[in-house]
């Protein structure tokens, strides 16, 4: 027996030496010292020795798995050692590496131009509406004096959904869905901003733009209310000394009609490309709501009048921003967004 054991202690502690990793020394943990192993199993034949045996043996037995238990330790805090040293030099970090930058988000240079736009119109105590981008037929013509054959209708080249369902053409739908919506007669003070939809598209053009529309009513307003609101507006964003001039125009759901034009804010009015030498640009269109329009959405012309104007969010940003290209806005290209 004392050979036995004297062979077994001296393979296990070779094998402990050769082990190469922490998980092979548990493995020998398991073969020798574990409720299975082989120095168990000499404790389990001890039954079959003499009483005087007995002792002796049981010490030999404690001693060999002293050693053993001594070996293992050392050995797993070594191998343990070496892995993490491993690891560590797998997993450095080049610290001297320069870092990639990164950039903040920021407001779309059309929403920069919506936000002034919306910031002088409520100041001056205009409430903000919405209404639906997929507008009824009924809304976003018949109710602003566009019956069903108005040749008017083709001035706006329509996204029809169903001959009943279209995207809105302009943001004058929600005229009448606010009044539609208010006690008849009571005061309205709104702009409408949101998107718009024609079929249409070159540098000047987009196929979905946006526009504020604006509608005032109330007892006695006029067009000297009209004109004031609107040159107010466009000196506060294009600046104190901007020209405004009206130019009698054409729309079904006003009477009588203005274009607004705005000096030029390249030449200051002296004559260049972007004006076409005219020393004008057109901004927005404006009128007094057509008595017809107020009685379609329950409002009485007798007792009340207003105003409404309509204007193209892009147009003014590129006036603003001196910006040549439509397109600029939509491609996402962040060397242009940047600059805002
Ligand atoms: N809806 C008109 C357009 O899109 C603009 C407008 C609005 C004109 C309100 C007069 C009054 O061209």
């Amino acid at each position: 027996m004392e050979n036995q054991l004297q062979i077994l202690q001296a393979e296990a502690l070779q094998e402990m030496q050769q082990a190469q990793t922490v998980a092979a020394l548990n493995e020998l943990k398991v073969k020798y010292l574990g409720k299975k192993g082989s120095l168990t199993a000499v404790l389990r034949g001890m039954g079959a020795l003499s009483p005087e045996e007995r002792p002796r043996i049981g010490a030999l037995v404690n001693e060999v798995r002293a050693k053993l238990e001594a070996l293992l330790e050392e050995r797993a805090g070594a191998l343990k050692a070496a892995e993490l040293q491993e690891r560590l030099e797998k997993e450095t970090i080049d610290i001297t590496l320069a870092g990639r930058a990164s950039f903040n988000g920021h407001v779309h240079p059309l929403m920069l131009t919506l936000d002034r736009i919306k910031a002088v119109f409520m100041r001056m105590g205009f409430a903000v509406a919405e209404g639906p981008e997929v507008e009824e037929d009924s809304y976003n013509f018949e109710a602003l004096n566009l019956p069903p054959d108005h040749p008017a209708r083709d001035m706006q080249d329509t996204f029809y959904i169903t001959p009943e369902l279209l995207l809105r053409t302009h943001t004058s739908p929600v005229q009448a869905r606010v009044m539609q919506a208010s006690e008849p007669n009571s005061p309205v003070r709104i702009i409408a901003p949101g998107k718009v939809y024609r079929c249409d598209y070159d540098a000047t053009h987009s196929p979905m733009f946006h526009q504020v529309e604006g509608l005032v009513i109330d007892k006695e307003i006029n067009f000297a209310d009209l004109k004031g609101t609107l040159e107010l507006f466009i000196r506060e964003i294009f600046g104190a000394n901007t020209g405004v001039r009206f130019r009698p125009s054409f729309f079904p759901f006003t009477e009588p009609s203005a274009e607004v034009d705005i000096s030029c804010v390249i030449c200051q009015g002296k004559g260049c490309r972007v004006c076409k030498q005219t020393g004008w640009l057109e901004i927005l269109g404006s009128g007094m709501v057509h008595p017809r329009v107020l009685e379609l959405s329950g409002y009485d012309p007798n007792k009340v009048q207003g105003f409404a104007f309509g204007m193209g969010v892009e147009r003014i940003a590129m006036l603003l921003y001196r910006i040549d290209d439509l397109r600029l806005f939509y491609e996402n290209d962040v060397r242009f967004l940047r600059q805002f």
